[in-house]
């Protein structure tokens, strides 16, 4: 970690907005990364409130636990937080582990930080030609991009670039890649770069190149998977009436979160009970979602793309969701009155109301 600026928060008050502190409520910021969200959430809980903030990045859990530059006490040193190295993909099993079976809002702030595309040695950002082909969020784990580069199939190259880039001429490119590989070595965003531009035809090159490296970037860290284990978990983890907020910033991450939110599933597709309620998890808050506005874009360009999506969390039990995503006999489901555990069992369970 080199430089002082780690990531400017996005959408910050209207985050706050959606997620509707309680004081003595219990929150998870499942992309902690500089930390701005938890900061603002922490700064609006009371003495008895708690946050869990996740990330999977070495860079973020050691700044929570250092001051900041300008002398702030460190995230870890305030006793209502708690940090969990992790990918969010397991959050739910690391809050059971910790004793917590509901929680009061989930905030998840999804993609790389400032932090990852300004670090040279990360490889996330095609302007640094000479930067390693990393692209690990986790970097303990998984292959980086370069050894994936040098090992995948050309279908597997074609496949992640179309479905995550989005990139017509995704077989090209790969024939392209699997081409240069026999040649030298892929091991600098440089190389990735040159060869990249080959294929890019009428495109703006830098909008070309952003498409690879994010379809890369997607592939190697699993982020679909992870996006869809996680809204699946905050079903689950948020209590009756518990809010769940999440940032997106393509439509690849917006569509199954507004899939989730709206219909509860990640195909978008409608389901009633038999008295003709919706059945999904969780309401979409009205308003649909919320962009940044003019002020916050000119000073925080990466606001530009973000979307926020709110989701509340109803009375529909999960059970009966699993029950009937495993019959797929959606009339046949019974839809129960209250998810909610009575107030004694919560407390037992380190569920504050
Ligand atoms: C956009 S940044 C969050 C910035 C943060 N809200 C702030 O105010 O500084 C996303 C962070 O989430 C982390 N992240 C992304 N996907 C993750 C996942 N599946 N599991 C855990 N952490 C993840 C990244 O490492 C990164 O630090």
């Amino acid at each position: 970690m080199s430089k002082a600026f780690y990531h400017q928060p996005v959408l910050l008050e209207a985050c706050l907005e959606a997620l509707e502190i309680k004081v003595d409520g219990i929150y998870v910021d499942c992309t902690l990364g500089g930390g701005g969200h938890s900061r603002a959430i922490l700064a609006r809980l009371g003495p008895e409130g708690r946050l869990f903030g996740i990330d999977q990045d070495e860079d973020a859990l050691l700044r929570a636990n250092k001051p900041l530059e300008d002398g702030t006490p460190a995230l870890c040193s305030d006793s209502r937080f708690e940090l969990i190295d992790a990918n969010f993909s397991q959050m739910q099993r690391f809050l059971q582990w910790k004793g917590v079976q509901g929680v009061h809002g989930i905030l998840a702030d999804l993609g790389v930080s400032s932090h990852h595309l300004d670090e040279v040695d990360r490889g996330f950002a095609f302007r640094f030609v000479e930067a390693p082909l990393d692209m690990r969020m986790d970097r303990r784990s998984g292959p980086s991009a370069g050894e994936w580069l040098a090992t995948a199939t050309e279908e597997e190259l074609s496949s992640a670039l179309y479905r995550y880039g989005e990139i017509r001429q995704s077989k090209r490119l790969a024939r392209d890649l699997v081409m240069a590989r026999l040649e030298a070595p892929l091991e600098t965003a440089g190389q990735l770069r040159e060869i990249t531009l080959r294929s890019a035809g009428q495109e703006k090159p830098s909008r070309y190149l952003a498409r690879v490296f994010q379809a890369i970037r997607i592939h190697l860290n699993r982020e679909m998977e992870s996006l869809q284990e996680l809204l699946e978990q905050s079903g689950t983890m948020l209590i009756s009436g518990g809010r769940l907020a999440v940032l997106s910033y393509h439509s690849l991450e917006d569509r199954l979160v507004k899939n989730y939110i709206n219909h509860g599933n990640f195909e978008g597709k409608d389901h009633h009970d038999l008295y003709g309620n919706p059945l999904r998890p969780m309401d979409p808050v009205k308003g649909r979602w919320k962009q940044a506005d003019a002020n916050e874009n000119s000073e925080n360009p990466r606001a530009r793309s973000a979307k926020l999506r709110v989701g509340i969390r109803n009375q529909v039990s999960m059970e009966a969701l699993y029950q009937a995503a495993q019959q797929q006999d959606f009339w046949k489901v019974p839809v129960r009155l209250s998810h909610r555990p009575s107030d004694s069992s919560a407390k037992k369970h380190g569920v504050h109301r």
